[in-house]
């Protein structure tokens, strides 16, 4: 069973949100985080704290010796689009680099189970639907430096007896019922920006593009909700640990959401004065990318709790409204 968990990142959104969840479970949380672009407020009271670089190795390894650590949950790293193409190497040092750094600090230690965030940004563009097996072809830096990563892990814990999960995530969104913890960062996250817009005089919710070949023209996306996101890591680690064996994952709830009725809910949740604006095509946008989940759905026993577009809007706001006026 698994006792001692270090997650990277955990003063991140979802590493905050992990590691709610594992204290919750009553397992020992310790978060290595540089606060880069994380938030000492974001880090759970009962976890230990490090403020410190992934790729500090002697530091790291003394970390999870001293702490009997038995697994590791990787989600430290770079994850802005544009950013990356701009600043190639921040990525590769951050992203590729520094993760190769991680899984050889675990070797000779207790380490049994390694859990790394990767992303949908690893698929070749032109598939609606994805499954693990389909074609890898990152467009983005981001995206290269996630599918190099993972290629260090699969190969370093294989050499070192180590399970992997590595999970990649679709689009993660929403914050955890406890209003304790949510997205900060702005970044490029359609949910936080129109949170945002829902409590300013005059909300414009922006679509760019709106003459893709979608259903309703606009882009489509597989939302998943950053609670259901952390149940899935929890569950995984459990199950790898159980069965020794490792697993590369999609994480989303197949179902895809349109960028209109995504803008269409928020709507809802604004003043009169609020509306919707078409912009231009961005470039680089995928046009619509699903997760195919059964794999993930036959691994573990679960049932998504936010799998639906009001809720996990609902809860954005009230993580926002909470960021505004509390
Ligand atoms: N947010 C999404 O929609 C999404 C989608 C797919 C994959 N992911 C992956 O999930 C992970 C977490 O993303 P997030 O949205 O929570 O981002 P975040 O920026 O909120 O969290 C990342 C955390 O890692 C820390 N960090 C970065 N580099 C570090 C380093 N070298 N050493 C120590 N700490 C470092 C940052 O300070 C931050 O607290 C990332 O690996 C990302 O690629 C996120």
């Amino acid at each position: 069973m698994t006792k001692n968990i270090l997650i990277t990142g955990g003063a991140g959104y979802i590493g905050s949100h992990i590691s709610e969840l594992l204290i919750k479970d009553k397992k020992k949380v310790v978060v290595v985080d540089n606060l880069s672009t994380g938030y000492k407020r974001l880090i759970n009271k009962k976890a230990k704290f490090y403020k410190t670089n992934v790729n500090n190795f002697k530091k790291i390894k003394s970390i999870l010796i001293d702490n009997n650590i038995d697994s590791v949950i990787h989600l430290a790293a770079s994850l802005i689009i544009g950013e990356g193409e701009r600043n190639p190497k921040k990525y590769y040092k951050n992203n590729v680099f520094n993760t190769k750094v991680l899984i050889k600090a675990c070797s000779n230690t207790l380490v049994k189970n390694f859990i790394f965030s990767s992303t949908a940004a690893v698929y070749k563009d032109g598939n609606k639907k994805v499954s693990e097996k389909s074609k890898l072809k990152p467009k983005s830096i981001y995206g290269k430096s996630k599918l190099a990563a993972e290629k260090i892990i699969i190969r370093n814990c294989k050499r070192n007896n180590i399970n992997y999960g590595i999970l990649r995530y679709f689009n993660i969104v929403g914050s955890s019922p406890s209003g304790k913890i949510g997205l900060i960062n702005k970044g490029d996250h359609l949910f936080k920006n129109y949170s945002m817009e829902t409590f300013k005089k005059k909300p414009l919710f922006k679509i760019y593009g709106t003459n893709y070949s979608t259903n309703d023209g606009t882009c489509v996306r597989d939302f998943i909700h950053v609670s259901d996101i952390a149940e899935i890591h929890s569950r995984v680690l459990k199950k790898i640990d159980k069965i020794n064996k490792s697993k590369i994952l999609n994480c989303g709830y197949s179902k895809g959401i349109s960028v209109k009725e995504v803008a269409k809910k928020f709507l809802k949740y604004s003043n009169k004065n609020a509306k919707i604006v078409e912009a231009p095509r961005r470039k680089g946008d995928l046009v619509e990318i699903i997760a195919a989940t059964k794999n993930l759905n036959n691994f573990i026993q679960w049932k998504p709790k936010y799998n639906n577009l009001n809720k996990m809007v609902k809860s954005s706001v009230k993580w926002e409204k909470y960021q505004n006026f509390e």
